[in-house]
This record gives structure tokens, C-alpha cells and sequence, in this order.
């Protein structure tokens, strides 16, 4: 099967979906600069598919290391690209690196790949919507104003891709947009790594309940829903991962529907921060401590999916429920403490 290149494949959701490509019997080839993950995840994935996969450490934004590249391995037919800068907080205070890392990363791709057909699967993010009028929020809902620079970074290379496929018929695209990805691979062998203090809730949770946290803040509780607390469509990190192989699998049997489509690759529910905490505890037996603070500055309110476009033509559902997400987030924070994998 073919040669997948998964830049960022040593990350959360890059390395997911490098197990996901190799039990598909695909050969994926990893480029990540390690700004934000740990090599050791290589070794990981081995003990999961038995596959080593091929390794490049090198930065996407140097365009002469990343033409070089390409002319190399003009067996790779496909890209999944992961690899960007992804803190909403971090982005609001570092502009410049969002916006240089971000777009340079995704332009030298472009550029490298300008004289032969490719197929290119793009990480996007529910982000784009903003504030969704409409709930569940489709595909054709209009892309609003981001609230933050990470977020312009991902609706800006949205229409950098959508011009780019309609000026040249050699780049087959497929942006897929996801929601909250959240917990960890069955075997806890690999799972998210935050650096520092956890932006996203479920990491912040897992090291309140191992104890690496006194305690987590519930960011607001005087939002218009059913408990007060903000509403979110967490999706399993190995259902997203299937999602990217079957994006890859749609363009390589060429039934993609013109150069350029968006899809939704969330589970098409809703769940609010206090129900997580409560399905944390109920999954896995730990209590947590936590109280209710301020609304964090950014935040929307409510957001889920309508992934119905995804199931029709993706052939994608996912399938992972909310126990499964913490109970796996859960014994990968564990496995961490325990096993010091990265140490
Ligand atoms: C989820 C909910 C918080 C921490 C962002 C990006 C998205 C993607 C995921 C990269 C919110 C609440 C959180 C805490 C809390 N980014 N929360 N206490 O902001 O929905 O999405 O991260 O892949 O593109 O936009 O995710 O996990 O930060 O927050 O109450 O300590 O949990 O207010 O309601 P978010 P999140």
C-alpha cells in the first residue's frame, strides 16, 4: 500500500493516526521537528504494530530541507498534515510564531508538491465556525471571525488550500474539521503529552486526579445550558485517527467530489465540562476536586457537530463512547507516572 507522509507524526493525534495507517496496511513516513513532542513515541507505536515507522526530524518552515524532501521520495502519493503550532492561549500572546510557523509549514508543502498529483489531508478544527448560530453546526456553515490567532491560522489555510486546489488540478484536498479530541490508545502506550500546565480540559483532569494538580477550575457556570457549564463534542483521539485513514482512502480511490471538501469528524453530541468531570469519575472511580471559576476569555459557548456528511461519504462514524475517552485518558496518565516512558 502507499507511502503516507504524516508531518507532526509524533504528536497527540499524528501518532494515532500513524497506528491507525499502519494496521490499514499503509507505509506512513514521519516528518516532526520534536518542538512539541517526544521521539520516544516512535518506540511507542512500535510496541503497538510491531513497525518502527521512518523517522525525518527536521523543521517544515527551512523550504529548501522540505523540497529536498520530496524530491527524494516521490513514492509518497499522500500527506496528512498535523504538524502546527495549536495552543488557543499561547497564540493570543506569540502572533508572529503562529502565523510564520503555521503558514510557512503549510506553503513549503504546497510548493514542494506543485509538479505532481498529491493527495493532501489537512488537520482543521471546529474553531473556524466560532460561535455557530446553529446547532448541530454542518460543513456549510459560515467560517466566522476567530477569536484567536490559532483559530486564523486553520480558517486562513483553509482558503489558502481551497485557492490553491482551484487554481491547479494536481493537489486532491480533504480538510477535515475536528472537535475536542480527547483520551488515549487501549494499550496506554501512547496518548496527549501536553507540555507544561494542560491547556484542554481532559489533560487538566487526568493530572488533577493522579495529583499532579491541587485542583481543576470549572471555567464558568452562568452559560445558557442545561448545567450552567460550557458544551463541547469530545471525540475519541483513535475514532479521529480513522477518520484521516479514511479520508486518504477516499482520494486515493478517487471519489472525492471535486479538489477541495470539508468534513465534520466529531460525534455529533454535545457535552458540558461538569458532565465530563462526572463521567470521568464514573468511569474510572476517582473523584476529582474542583470548583467553579470565570469564564475563560476566548470561549464559546456551545458547539457539536453534524457529521452526517462525514458517515455518507467518508463511510466514518465514530465509534468510541465518553467512558471509553476517560477511562483511556485515565490509564495513559497512569501509565505515565508509572512508566516514565520519555524520561
Ligand atoms: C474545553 C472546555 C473550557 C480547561 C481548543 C481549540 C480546538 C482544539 C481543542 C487543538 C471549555 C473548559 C478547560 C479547564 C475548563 N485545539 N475548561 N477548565 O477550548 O474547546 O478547544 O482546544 O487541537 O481547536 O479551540 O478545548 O479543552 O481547552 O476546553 O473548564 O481547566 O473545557 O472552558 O469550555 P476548546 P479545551
Amino acid at each position: 500500500m502507499s507511502k503516507i507522509l504524516v508531518t507532526g507524526g509524533t504528536g497527540y493525534i499524528g501518532s494515532h493516526t500513524v497506528v491507525a495507517l499502519q494496521e490499514a496496511g499503509y507505509t506512513p513516513v514521519i516528518i516532526d521537528n520534536l518542538s512539541n513532542s517526544n521521539k520516544g513515541v516512535l518506540k511507542q507505536i512500535a510496541a503497538i504494530t510491531g513497525n518502527v515507522p521512518e523517522f525525518h526530524e527536521f523543521d517544515l518552515c527551512d523550504e529548501q530541507r522540505v523540497l529536498q524532501f520530496v524530491k527524494e521520495n516521490p513514492d509518497i502519493t499522500g500527506v496528512i498534515h498535523f504538524a502546527a503550532s495549536k495552543a488557543v492561549g499561547e497564540s493570543v500572546e506569540q502572533p508572529i510564531k503562529y502565523y510564520r510557523n503555521n503558514f510557512f509549514s503549510l506553503i513549503n508543502l504546497l510548493t514542494a508538491y506543485k509538479d505532481q498529483v498529491v493527495n493532501f489531508v489537512f488537520s482543521s478544527s471546529c474553531t473556524v465556525y466560532g460561535q455557530p448560530k446553529e446547532l448541530p453546526v454542518t460543513e456549510n456553515a459560515p467560517v466566522q471571525k476567530a477569536e484567536s490567532p490559532y483559530g486564523n491560522t486553520k480558517q486562513v489555510a483553509e482558503e489558502i488550500l481551497n485557492d490553491t486546489a482551484k487554481a491547479f488540478d494536481n493537489y486532491h484536498i480533504i480538510a477535515l474539521r475536528y472537535f475536542n479530541p480527547v483520551g488515549a490508545h487501549k494499550s496506554a502506550l501512547i496518548g496527549e503529552l501536553p507540555l507544561g500546565v494542560p491547556q484542554n480540559l481532559v489533560p487538566f483532569i487526568t493530572q488533577t486526579a493522579i495529583g499532579k494538580r491541587e485542583k481543576i477550575t470549572v471555567f464558568g457556570n452562568d452559560y445558557n445550558t442545561p448545567d450552567g457549564s460550557a458544551i463541547r463534542d469530545y471525540i475519541h483521539v483513535v475514532d479521529l485517527a480513522k477518520a484521516h485513514v479514511a479520508a486518504i482512502k477516499r482520494l486515493e480511490d478517487g471519489k472525492a467530489s471535486g479538489n477541495y471538501e470539508v468534513f465534520n469528524i466529531g460525534t455529533g453530541k454535545g457535552l458540558s465540562v461538569l458532565e465530563i468531570i462526572r463521567a470521568f469519575e464514573d468511569s474510572t472511580g476517582v473523584k476529582l476536586n474542583y470548583q467553579i471559576g470565570p469564564r475563560r476569555a476566548g470561549d464559546i459557548e456551545k458547539v457539536w457537530g453534524d457529521v452526517s456528511k462525514s458517515t455518507a461519504e467518508l463511510g466514518w462514524k465514530a465509534e468510541l463512547g465518553v467512558e471509553e475517552m476517560m477511562r483511556s485518558a485515565w490509564a495513559w496518565e497512569v501509565y505515565l507516572q508509572e512508566q516514565h516512558p520519555f524520561d
